[in-house]
């Protein structure tokens, strides 16, 4: 099978496969040279895990589910598993799950004896078009999410669409928000995908949305400088989720927040027009984004913004839209305007 999208990144390129059904196939998806250990969770070991481990004929291995797991201790429990169950330098990890299980195991992965071969198979809309893609990795830390990690892209990824069949559909919108952010930033077909609710075509937004990672993560593999604009909604949705202990909000819906609360400030620096900002909001508002609590903690959001990894210095960094599918970096945001944009949403 063709790939759909190749990812050519400064250290690998590697094939995402996009397409129904498959895992049934997956293992002419593959090619090992050792033993295969497919690394799940116990909530998706029953759904996908054992079928995918018969089918390749690998050991398995399940982690906790959620985010509170997502931590070194878990990424440690798998890199005992793997030495128990006698892993090599030659296995691969087949890791079968949404982004807290491509994130932790995948990590666990990037620093067993150094690094062995990784396979991604995403099981969340939000985890096959972004967490999946570029090569990210990283577990939480008690003083902040995300901070222990490490670039270490996957030799493929392969996005099986029936999997997202049994997604919950507040999942299905988590992800829908970051595709919808990858329209705003390149894709304005993909955008339009999504402006009319109840419905969407997930075959082509997943497709569609893949397309925009794939070509800025093959432009630029760290954060430098293109990458930058996948963090679109990002600054203020980091704060809004840092202020709710990362609970009541999914991810995708803190990035609709955020997209609303950057295009304030875009449009009061004069750099968007009301008309595009509006047609943004209207469309991220028709999905129904769970709002944010009565009684948010404006402080705790402001604090949390300033620990953003993607400041240099004193300088806030933020991406603004100029036009659905174009957007630009901002290297000279300044707290009073985070702050305008945060009230805009209060
Ligand atoms: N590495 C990166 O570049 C990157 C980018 C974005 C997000 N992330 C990380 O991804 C994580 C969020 O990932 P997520 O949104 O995929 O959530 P998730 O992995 O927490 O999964 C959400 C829920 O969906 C369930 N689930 C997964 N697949 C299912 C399926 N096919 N059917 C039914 N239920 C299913 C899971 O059991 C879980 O309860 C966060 O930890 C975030 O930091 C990483």
């Amino acid at each position: 099978m063709q790939p759909f999208v190749t990812i050519r990144q400064a250290s690998a390129t590697y094939p995402v496969y996009v397409g129904r059904n498959l895992l049934d196939d997956i293992r002419s998806l593959i090619q090992s040279r050792g033993r295969i250990f497919v690394i799940t969770s116990s909530v998706l070991r029953d759904r996908f895990g054992e079928q995918i481990a018969a089918t390749l004929d690998a050991d398995i291995i399940a982690i906790e589910e959620g985010e509170a797991y997502k931590t070194l201790e878990t990424a440690n429990e798998v890199v005992t598993q793997l030495l128990d169950r006698g892993a090599k330098r030659d296995s691969m990890a087949v890791v079968v799950g949404g982004g807290m299980v491509g994130d932790t195991a995948g990590f666990a992965a990037s620093i067993f004896l150094r690094g062995i071969d990784l396979v991604h198979v995403p099981t969340t809309l939000l985890a096959q078009v972004d967490s999946s893609l570029g090569g990210k990795l990283a577990v939480n830390h008690a003083k902040g999410k995300n901070l222990i990690g490490s670039f270490y892209p996957p030799r493929a990824v392969i996005s099986d669409l029936a999997t997202l069949d049994s997604l919950p559909r507040r999942e299905v919108l988590s992800g829908l928000f970051e595709a919808l952010k990858g329209g705003v930033i390149g894709d304005a077909s993909l955008f339009e995908l999504l402006e009319s609710p109840p419905d969407f075509d997930v075959e082509q937004v997943v497709r569609k949305a893949i397309r925009v990672k794939a070509e800025i993560v093959s432009a630029d593999e760290k954060e430098a400088d293109l990458r930058r604009l996948l963090n679109y909604g990002h600054t203020i949705a980091h704060g809004i989720e840092a202020a709710l202990d990362y609970r009541g909000l999914t991810h995708g819906e803190a990035v609709a927040w955020g997209m609303i609360a950057a295009n304030a400030i875009a449009i009061r620096r004069g750099v968007l027009d009301r008309a595009i900002a509006d047609r943004i909001e209207r469309a991220i508002r028709a999905w129904n984004p769970t709002p944010l609590p009565e009684g948010i903690d404006r402080g705790a959001i402001l604090a949390a913004t300033e620990h953003d990894k993607k400041n240099t210095g004193s300088q806030r960094v933020m991406v603004f839209p100029r036009a659905i599918g174009h957007c630009e970096v901002f290297s000279d945001v300044s707290e009073d305007e985070i702050a305008y944009g945060v009230d805009v949403l209060l």
